[in-house]
């Protein structure tokens, strides 16, 4: 037998991955994002929360941080529409230079500690950009791009993203490990999910990216490999919202019917409504309950990609 070996501090199934939220406006990605946070830190993986929404404030509240972390494009130089170094992934696919941070490096205002010890990182808002400079392209190549190195390699990013496909079409999948697509009892909600599940199938069976407006070669190459490589492992689908079982069984219905099974179903919750009208942090035993649900499904549809069982 070899000691050696087994004496090795087994890797868990989500170390070092990062999981994206979707899903449309308001359906509850950041909520899902909280708990899914507190789940994971619960089941033991060093996690650590992105705000990717360009257009929405409050999460390292509702995390319990003290306070919001500075934007890390104010870290990275600003965007290029501003005169700084940071793209548009649609532009420019180059990857960013400095998204890989190891936390030795980065001044202590650009982080901040949720509740559950989650380190909770900002890639920047529109609205401080002002007049002229307000596309978002360069947060979502933050998004895009960034991860933990050195010490914190292994941890698991939570990247919470603005509303709708955009950035999902901008090329954010093809850097993440699993996509949460959150869905809300809507006609709106529903239809957010089957783009999301679309996008995700296109680029899982070779269909490329837009690269007409690009002029070299090399940019069209890069932002083709990037779709080729995507390390994408898949999708889980979550609901959220749910008043009662009556209407989870009618939006089951029109989910199964676009081939969607969702893995948990969060219920409406009025003290999540309060805490976040409130800027409190977010506290609900029956979403946590659920969301344990979806730790479980990434972590067997992990292993199941490796091939480990
Ligand atoms: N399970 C829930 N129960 C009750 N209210 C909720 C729930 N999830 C979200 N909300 C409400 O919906 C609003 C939007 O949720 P949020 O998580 O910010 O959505 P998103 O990040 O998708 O825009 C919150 O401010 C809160 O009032
Ligand atoms: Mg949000």
């Amino acid at each position: 037998m070899n000691t050696a070996i087994e004496s090795q501090p087994k890797l868990k199934p989500l170390q070092g991955h990062r999981i994206g939220l979707f899903g449309r406006g308001g359906c509850g990605k950041s909520t899902t994002t909280v708990f899914l946070a507190h789940a994971l830190a619960h089941a033991g993986y060093p996690v650590c929360v992105l705000d990717a929404d360009s257009t929405n404030e409050g999460l390292a509240r509702a995390l319990g941080a003290d306070r919001a972390p500075d934007s890390l494009l104010e870290w990275l130089g600003g965007t290029v529409f501003s005169g700084g170094p940071v793209t548009c992934p649609v532009d420019d696919p180059v990857p960013l230079s400095g998204a890989r941070v190891s936390l030795k490096d980065l001044p202590p205002r650009f982080f901040s500690r949720a509740s559950n010890g989650s380190l909770v990182f900002q890639a920047g808002k529109i609205a401080p950009l002002g007049p002229g400079a307000g596309c978002d392209g360069p947060m979502t190549k933050i998004a895009r791009d960034f991860a933990l190195a050195g010490r914190e390699c292994e941890t698991v990013t939570l990247v919470d993203f603005k509303a709708g496909i955009e950035d999902a079409s901008r090329g954010v999948i093809t850097s993440l490990d699993w996509l949460v697509v959150v869905i809300d009892p809507s006609h709106a909600g529903v239809q957010a999910a089957i783009a999301m599940k679309k996008l995700l199938e296109q680029m899982q069976s070779g269909f490329m990216p837009a690269t007409q407006h690009l002029k070299s070669p090399d940019l069209v190459k890069l932002t083709e490999d990037s779709y080729r490589h995507a390390k994408t492992k898949g999708a889980v689908y979550v609901l959220n919202k749910v008043p009662d079982a009556e209407t989870e069984h009618q939006l089951g219905q029109r989910l199964v019917h676009a081939g969607i099974q969702p893995v948990a179903s969060m219920r409406e919750d009025r003290d999540l409504r309060t805490a976040w009208l409130n800027g409190d942090p977010l506290v609900s035993a029956s979403v946590s309950a659920e969301v344990a649900k979806i730790v479980q499904a990434l972590e067997e549809g992990s292993l199941r990609v490796s091939g480990a069982h």
